[in-house]
């Protein structure tokens, strides 16, 4: 099975966690886009979706799924049932490190809007360790070099991502080189940093069950 075939069997089977008459929120990246093909074969079964990016929403428009505000669609069902997206790596702990599409900061206010993360991989994504992938981090661009010198005492070696503006108007830093062997202290050290809007680790908005894409099917981890 190819790396996409993956993709789009966890798309699949993330189907069976979509609450009939909700409103889904919905991620960013190439097997998020996976699940949005799936999730269009059960429009008529949703009142629509909560989009994590404008890519997302557009995605969502052109298979004709209503796209509600994140504000709406509180004010409407209390929470969102289920927010479903993909991660760049994931621990033991179901701690994702996310942002490679650069959406990170929506990624993150969608997924403490709802009740369940269900997070989407394939088995490529599962590491020991958080921190091989370069981490991103949503910065307000005066703040670039105060972050820039904060992360690297933290060990990393930050880089601007070239030509990048995030959907709010930010810069993204990634980060290259990090161990991050405690992911909620290292999450916490990062947003105290005045000047960050978030970074790509999600373990405070970890995932609830994550569902792994394997030369042998899917695997659910919950
Ligand atoms: C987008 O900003 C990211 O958080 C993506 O969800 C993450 O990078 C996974 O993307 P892929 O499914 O394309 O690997």
């Amino acid at each position: 099975m190819t790396q996409d075939q993956m993709k789009e069997k966890v798309a699949e089977a993330a189907l069976a966690y979509v609450v009939k008459g909700s409103i889904v929120g919905v991620g960013t990246g190439s097997t998020a886009n996976k699940f949005i093909d799936a999730l269009a074969t059960m429009k008529d079964d949703i009142q629509g979706a909560v989009a994590s990016s404008e890519a997302t929403a557009e995605g969502l428009k052109k298979h004709g799924i209503p796209v509600f505000e994140l504000n709406e669609a509180l004010e409407k069902v209390g929470k969102l049932s289920v927010y479903i997206d993909g991660a760049d790596e994931f621990d033991g702990g179901k701690n994702l490190t996310k942002g490679g599409g650069g959406a990170l900061t929506r990624e993150k206010i969608v997924a403490a809007g709802s009740e369940k993360f269900i997070c989407i991989v394939d088995e490529s994504k599962k590491v020991d360790m958080l921190g091989a992938f370069p981490l991103p981090i949503e910065v307000i661009p005066m703040a670039r070099a105060l972050v820039m010198a904060e992360a690297s005492k933290h060990g990393g070696e930050p880089e601007v991502r070239a030509g990048f503006t995030t959907d709010n108007g930010n810069i993204i830093i990634d980060v290259h080189g990090l161990q991050i062997a405690d992911a909620p202290a290292f999450e916490a050290a990062l947003n105290h940093v005045p000047g960050v809007v978030t970074n790509g680790i999600f373990s405070f908005q970890g995932a609830d069950v994550i569902l792994m894409g394997t030369q042998d099917g899917v695997v659910v981890i919950d």
